[in-house]
């Protein structure tokens, strides 16, 4: 059911399955060894392609970049600048959603994304951008 509500989020049949895969690979790469809170995210064009991210954590804490702003950037540094949907993972935190400053980064290029987030059970919970920042800053 839940894998289904995947597929029809992100409009392409299997992708479902695809994401799960990338982004439970990917994952592999995080670099956390202060939280210990390793994420995962794939984010999942409009032409199709997948750009995936994972946490960077460093000694100097602040300088630490979450997964989904890694994706993004990635996506957006190829020439990417339209998105359907974002998968995140963490095997640590059941359903894990994007923090504020990932959600005002993500709404400047994808107000209206759909973020899916994962358990370790692969089961989905799927929310539109717009409701978990209502209001993002624009000048
Ligand atoms: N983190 C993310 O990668 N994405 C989020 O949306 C929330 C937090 C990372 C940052 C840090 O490496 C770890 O999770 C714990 O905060």
């Amino acid at each position: 059911m839940a894998k289904i509500s995947l597929m029809t989020a992100s409009g392409k049949k299997g992708l479902s399955k695809t994401l799960i895969r990338t982004v439970k690979k990917v994952i592999k790469s995080s670099y956390a060894p202060y939280s210990h809170i390793a994420v995962g995210a794939a984010l999942y064009c409009s032409n199709g392609k997948i750009y995936t991210g994972v946490n960077i954590e460093n000694s100097s804490y602040s300088l630490t970049m979450c997964a989904e702003r890694i994706a993004l950037f990635k996506a957006v540094s190829e020439g990417e600048q339209k998105f359907r949907l974002l998968l995140l993972y963490s095997p640590q935190v059941d359903f894990i959603t994007p923090c504020g400053a990932c959600l005002q980064v993500l709404s400047e290029f994808a107000p209206d994304i759909m973020v899916a987030t994962m358990n370790t059970n692969e089961e989905f919970k799927f929310y539109p951008i717009r409701t978990l920042i209502t209001k993002p800053f624009r000048i």
